[in-house]
């Protein structure tokens, strides 16, 4: 058996750390792993090589992926995927595994329809927002980078007593930023999952600030567009001179952790088992409390994560929300 893996969409940590893992457990299992470089485009541009040891050797410890990623247009287009067809058919590649985020998955899924190529999606964003599963590859690693950068601008704003609006990223969805501000000690979270009480927030500020506050820490997630009004509402309410770091795109890089380095040795094997047994592939794997398993990408791409009520109870005080509201 032939099966190819790439990466699709944004990068994240731990892709490396799974490419070397698919690698070695295809030679355990005898069967031959190709690598697709460049995502969707290198699958259109046959940029495809069959993997051996080498390729994948010092690869854990980095950030990335080392096949490289991209985002593809041509590849909604039916020709060029009937292009990236005719490559696989060309290497004798049947079945595909994609690290990659829901909009690769449903690409996958037309793809699927159109030549019945086998696929086993892997979760695979910094943002942590693909319905039907709790954890995302790459996530873990990112909430380090979020928490180092917090603990290294506390200090400047504990020095200049200044506020600091921190933006993380995660696009239209709340988690990185939620679960930073709750351990990071941030004393304003703002998502797009919680509403906004900032006169609840300027009162208690106010407060802490006569009482001897001199420096304070909101974390934005970028979906809440809000980084600019609340660094505004810092000086003008609460009386701190203010600055907004947008962390960016350090957020999807660095040394994958070690959580991150064994869930993606963990996704790639449970992948593979399956396509190894089973026929008519297209579904991606989620992880639901401890427990892998797989959904349809159907049932993925209708469905809309939402973080889970506990997390989001925790974050209400920073939303200057009441606990029970
Ligand atoms: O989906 C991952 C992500 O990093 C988002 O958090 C962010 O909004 C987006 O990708 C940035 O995309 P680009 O790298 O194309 O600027």
């Amino acid at each position: 058996m032939k099966i190819g893996i790439f990466c699709s969409g944004g990068d994240c940590a731990g892709m490396n750390p799974a490419i070397k893992a698919f690698v070695e457990e295809c030679y355990i299992r005898n069967i031959e792993p190709y690598l697709i470089y460049d995502g969707l485009e290198g699958l259109i541009d046959g940029n495809i090589k069959k993997a051996e040891h080498s390729d994948v050797s010092g690869i854990i410890y980095r950030g990335g992926t080392v096949i490289r990623s991209s985002r593809s247009k041509r590849f909604f287009e039916k020709h060029y995927r009937a292009v990236a067809h005719q490559n696989l058919k060309n290497e004798g590649i049947e079945k595909l595994i994609v690290l990659g985020g829901d909009g690769s998955f449903r690409a996958l899924e037309v793809f699927y329809d159109d030549f019945g190529i086998d696929f086993i999606g892997i979760p695979s964003t910094i943002d942590n927002d693909i319905f039907g599963t709790d954890y995302c590859l790459g996530v873990d690693t990112a909430l380090n980078v979020i928490r180092r950068a917090i603990d290294d601008i506390r200090d400047t704003a504990a020095s200049f007593k200044r506020a600091f609006v921190i933006e993380t990223m995660g696009r239209e969805c709340g988690y990185l930023a939620l679960v930073s501000a709750l351990t990071c000690g941030a004393e304003v979270c703002v998502i797009p999952e919680l509403e906004l009480n900032l006169s609840s927030l300027e009162k208690k500020l106010k407060k802490e600030v006569e009482e001897g506050r001199t420096y304070a820490i909101a974390i934005t997630a970028e979906g809440s567009n809000m980084s600019e009004t609340i660094e505004t509402w810092f000086e003008e309410k609460i009386g701190l001179e203010s600055r907004v770091t947008k962390l960016g795109h350090i957020q999807r890089g660095g040394n994958p952790s070690v959580f991150d380095r064994l869930i993606a040795h963990e996704f790639v094997v449970f992948a593979l088992d399956r396509l190894e047994k089973a026929s008519n592939n297209h579904h991606t794997i989620v992880t639901k409390n401890g427990k892998f398993d797989f959904l349809d990408i159907e049932t993925v791409s209708n469905g809309k994560y939402e973080i889970k009520p506990e997390l989001l109870k925790m974050g209400r005080i920073l939303s200057g929300l009441n606990q029970g509201e």
